[in-house]
């Protein structure tokens, strides 16, 4: 069995004024036209998994127009039973209640229902900033690893802290205080590398696999760490530890961290050369939708059950016979697809439909 989302429910949140989605544990479709609410129903799925928005944007900007808050709920069955994830968002913060009882730490929430988002935004993995990949590997690594999400938030505060410091003006201060945070950082740091390099490990094959079922075996995707810190947890301590003191002096002169997994990047090959350079619009969209396949198989592996796939406006981009090999790696578990009518490739597949207009479903089938 894998884990499916039975329902949710919004209520002003974005355009929805109070509506619920009672999804089918195989595929769902929800069609619409442009701005009805497609994206905005896939973006609450996601918020219930991750307590995060998959788009570049602020919590309280989910609040409906001329409301005080906004409210999502999200049944779930999974391995270990059923679940229920309520999130409501006001203007300053937001709080979380799984099965009822309030919790005031986002990684409670991160593990209980589990998805992979795609759209044509995810693009960015392939093409844009490292920052986008790290992202990337900090969204999911924290769904599968709530030790790589706490560790990774005890990175940042020392690392902020580390770049306060760097900009002090008594650099003698700043060259004797320096191994104290260094210390500290390197701690949290081998977590989050460590993490990266197995979840790297395991991704790797996968999306090779999915990059040459879609392409039809024709192109080699490799996915590989674009840093060299490797091993245990206490060699790349000490890797990284000699790193900082090498770049000390630079990092005083600048003002803030060199080195480290908030610099870190992937490499992403296709044939052996860069795809982010030399790739193809559809040569990079293909890699970064074989990347969050092959995400799902890593969940799959790690934990024995498929998260929920989210597919928004996803495959209109695809020719016939890609988006045909995409639908099939997604039999078998739950798939959410957004599309405009026009881009409905689903007809003969069995699957629940929605139409949504105006922040309401239309219809049901
Ligand atoms: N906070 C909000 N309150 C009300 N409407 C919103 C809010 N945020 C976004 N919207 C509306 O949601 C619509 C976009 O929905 P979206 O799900 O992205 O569309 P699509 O169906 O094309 O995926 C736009 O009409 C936008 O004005
Ligand atoms: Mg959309």
């Amino acid at each position: 069995m894998n884990m499916y989302i039975e329902s949710i429910v919004l209520k002003n949140f974005r355009n929805y004024e109070d509506e619920k989605f009672e999804f089918s544990e195989g595929i769902n479709v929800i069609t619409g036209m442009n701005a009805q609410g497609k994206t905005n129903c896939a973006e609450a799925v996601f918020y219930l998994c991750t307590g995060y928005s998959p788009r570049a944007t602020r919590d309280k900007q989910v609040i409906r127009y001329g409301q005080d808050k906004a409210y999502i709920s999200g049944n779930a069955r999974t391995q270990y039973g059923a679940v229920n994830v309520e999130l409501t968002f006001y203007p300053d913060k937001k709080n979380i209640r799984i099965n009822g009882v309030e919790t005031l730490k986002m990684g409670e929430l991160l593990g209980n229902i589990n998805s992979v988002f795609f759209n044509p935004e995810e693009l960015k993995l392939i093409k844009e900033s490292p920052e986008d990949r790290r992202r990337f590997l900090d969204i999911s690594l924290s769904q599968m690893n709530k030790k790589y999400f706490y560790a990774l938030q005890k990175y940042k505060k020392i690392l902020s802290q580390r770049n306060s410091l760097l900009k002090d003006e008594n650099k003698d201060l700043i060259r004797e205080t320096l191994p104290i945070w260094d210390a500290q950082l390197v701690k949290y740091a081998a977590v989050i590398i460590k993490e990266r390099n197995e979840f790297l490990k395991l991704l790797s094959p996968f999306a090779l696999e999915a990059h040459r079922f879609i392409t039809g075996g024709k192109e080699e995707l490799q996915v590989t760490a674009g840093y060299r810190y490797e091993g245990s947890e206490e060699n790349i301590s000490a890797q990284l530890l000699s790193d900082l003191s090498d770049s000390a002096e630079k990092s005083i002169i600048l003002g803030y961290t060199t080195v480290g997994p908030h610099r870190d990047d992937l490499k992403i090959k296709i044939n052996g050369e860069e795809v982010k350079t030399y790739g193809s619009q559809g040569q990079q969209r293909t890699a970064a939708l074989s990347m969050k396949l092959a995400e799902l198989e890593v969940f799959k592996t790690r934990f024995n059950e498929y998260p929920t796939l989210l597919l928004d406006d996803a495959l209109s981009e695809l020719d016939f016979s890609r988006r045909k090999r995409v639908l099939e790696m997604a039999e078998g578990l739950q798939t959410i697809i957004t599309c405009t009518e026009a881009d409905d490739a689903f007809s003969g597949k069995e699957a629940r439909r929605f139409s949504v207009r105006g922040g309401k479903i239309e219809n049901r089938e």
